[in-house]
């Protein structure tokens, strides 16, 4: 149905899919596609970033790629931006998921179509598709990771965890705790698992903006307050590496104890060599060359009108409808496994993790 107000909007449609440039564009003659991304703060969106250039530019396309600092505010500019400078179709990792109304409300108006990438745009209509990893499966794989570790079936128990999980602007972020908490919380109701600080709440674990800083005063508070007698903190999930990082930095500098398990994702840098280290457990690997593959497929279909590859039509409510969605497979990583699925793949170089 949003084909049609596209093509009045003036969008020209090819049949040859790389050879699109040949239509409506700013310019140069090549449809603009803007990228916007929330920081280079964290590796992955750099990653996210790079490739989503890269593959567009191949596929024929100009790009407008920006980074916000993590202030919404200035997200909200640049992508006002990227509109009235022509961009054909936006694609924007959200900051905050519910912050960007006014942006959208422009690109309704505009007829330009909108991908949520990665994390999903809340309380809008405009937001046609949306392209992720299955972020509840990122949970379960930390999840039933503690489970297993921990052989919460079998041991005698009980085992004390800590829960940190992640920004609660981020849709994202509940998913992943969902994800987890779904497998461990019968453990804490049969009393196996034992969250000593009593923080099991989203509310009470969350961290604002994702930060290391943040979830390590948290997390040194905590082993300040509960575990400073020698008591032994068994796991401790976190819902992805930056916050894993904290809560490693708090340990190193507060606890004596057995070191715990500890979850995370994205495989960052810092993170891989903490695991080949022993100080963090596992993590999730979700390769941002496939999600970027993925969205520049799905821009291409947009601007060809083609149908639109996704394969979820029913989790990703965003308050005002159901966005269509393609889920890209996140992959369990450990230091047993990562030479396998980050270096022989090319994602890093074996000098970067050293
Ligand atoms: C992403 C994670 C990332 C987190 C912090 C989430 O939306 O899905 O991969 O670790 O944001 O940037």
């Amino acid at each position: 149905m949003k084909f049609t107000k596209w093509l009045a909007a003036g969008l020209c449609v090819c049949t040859l899919g790389a050879s699109f440039v040949g239509c409506a564009g700013a310019g140069s003659g090549k449809s603009k596609v803007g990228v916007s991304m929330p920081t280079k703060d964290l590796q992955r969106w750099n990653q996210d970033g790079d490739y989503m250039k890269q593959e567009l530019e191949k596929a024929g396309y100009e790009v407008d790629l920006q980074y916000a600092a993590n202030d919404v505010a200035t997200q909200l500019s640049q992508v006002e931006n990227m509109i009235n400078s022509g961009c054909k179709v936006l694609v924007i990792a959200a900051i905050e998921g519910s912050s960007l109304g006014e942006a959208l409300d422009m690109a309704e108006a505009k007829n330009i179509p909108v991908i949520a990438y990665d994390r999903l745009l809340m309380e809008s209509d405009t937001v046609d598709y949306y392209a992720t990893f299955d972020n509840y499966m990122v949970g379960t794989i930390q999840g039933t990771f503690v489970k297993d570790q921990l052989d919460l079936d079998n041991a005698e128990g009980p085992f004390n965890l800590e829960i940190t999980a992640g920004d609660p602007g981020d849709n994202n972020a509940l998913f992943f705790y969902q994800g987890a908490m779904d497998v461990l919380n019968p453990y804490i109701e049969s009393g196996k698992l034992v969250v000593v600080s009593g923080q099991t709440e989203f509310s009470d674990v969350a961290t604002a903006s994702w930060k290391t800083e943040n979830s390590q005063s948290r997390a040194e508070t905590i082993l300040s307050s509960f575990y400073a007698d020698g008591t032994n903190v068994d796991a401790w999930l976190c819902s992805n590496d930056s916050t894993a990082l904290g809560v490693a930095n708090a340990l190193a500098a507060n606890y004596t104890g057995n070191y715990p398990i500890i979850t995370g994702q994205d495989c960052d840098i810092a993170n891989v060599k903490n695991m080949l280290e022993g100080k963090q457990s596992m993590s999730v690997f979700k390769d941002t060359r496939t999600l970027a593959a993925q969205v520049v497929k799905m821009v291409g279909q947009i601007l060809k009108g083609e149908t639109v590859d996704t394969n979820d039509t029913e989790t990703y409510d965003n308050g005002k409808k159901v966005v269509p969605s393609y889920l890209c497979e996140p992959v369990f990583a450990d230091a047993d496994n990562y030479e396998k699925i980050l270096i022989d793949s090319g994602y890093y170089t074996a000098d970067q993790l050293k």
